[in-house]
């Protein structure tokens, strides 16, 4: 339902997140700064709206709804699998926001790939409060049917400690921020063009759970 709608998946994640929304895009986009930036798996490309203007965004994703809508609104945006790696755009930075839940069980296989290339990534991932059945039945069965993947109520998603032993592991990441329930993981490679706009604004608001680097 909610993504057969753009607005309403964009006034929902509003209402879900509140402030921790905001939050959630200006820590990603600081660290992206002027920078280009392949968002994968964009949705309606919400995080273009809390980019520097200087940075030059790129969106990948297969909802052809959602796509259209991000043009409607000026975005550089193409259909095309998560998957397909050989086609993705050259970018600084690759951001996967809300993605890995869904593409469960092979998260692990598309962070590699993304990895591989080399750049800057950043990981925004939410952490479940527990492992309740009803709870995965709702959320992944029905709330967060992305009718792309089918849902899979044999797997649950990672606990906040789960996610950031998940991040330690395959990201070796230079940071990790906890934003309301979502987990934000920083791996930087690449010389920023801003490189002291990574630590500005808000952070202060926000509660690191661990720091790697
Ligand atoms: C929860 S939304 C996240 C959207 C955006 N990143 C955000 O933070 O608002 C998940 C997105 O993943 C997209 N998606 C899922 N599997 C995909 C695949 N294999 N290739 C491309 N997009 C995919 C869905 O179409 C959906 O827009």
């Amino acid at each position: 339902m909610l993504y057969a709608f753009p607005q309403l998946y964009e006034w929902s994640l509003k209402k879900l997140h509140g402030p921790d929304l905001k939050k959630r895009f200006d820590i990603i986009s600081s660290a992206i700064g002027q920078n280009q930036v392949l968002d994968i798996a964009c949705g309606t490309g919400m995080l273009a709206e809390y980019l520097d203007p200087k940075a030059e965004y790129q969106g990948i994703d297969l909802n052809k709804r959602f796509l259209k809508y991000s043009a409607q609104k000026g975005l550089n945006v193409s259909r095309m699998d998560v998957f397909d790696f050989q086609q993705y755009p050259e970018a600084d930075t690759y951001v996967v926001c809300d993605l890995l839940h869904h593409i469960m069980p092979n998260h692990q296989k598309l962070l590699k790939n993304i990895l591989a290339f080399g750049k800057n990534v950043i990981v925004c991932e939410p952490a479940v409060p527990n492992k309740s059945k009803l709870r995965r039945f709702v959320v992944r069965g029905i709330l967060d049917n992305d009718f792309i993947n089918p849902p899979r109520l044999d797997l649950d998603w990672y606990t906040e400690t789960e996610l950031v032993q998940f991040y330690k592991e395959t990201l070796d990441p230079t940071e990790i921020i906890k934003v309301g329930e979502d987990i934000i993981a920083i791996k930087q490679v690449a010389k920023s063009a801003k490189p002291e706009d990574v630590h500005n604004k808000s952070l202060s608001d926000i509660s690191p759970v661990s720091t790697n680097a």
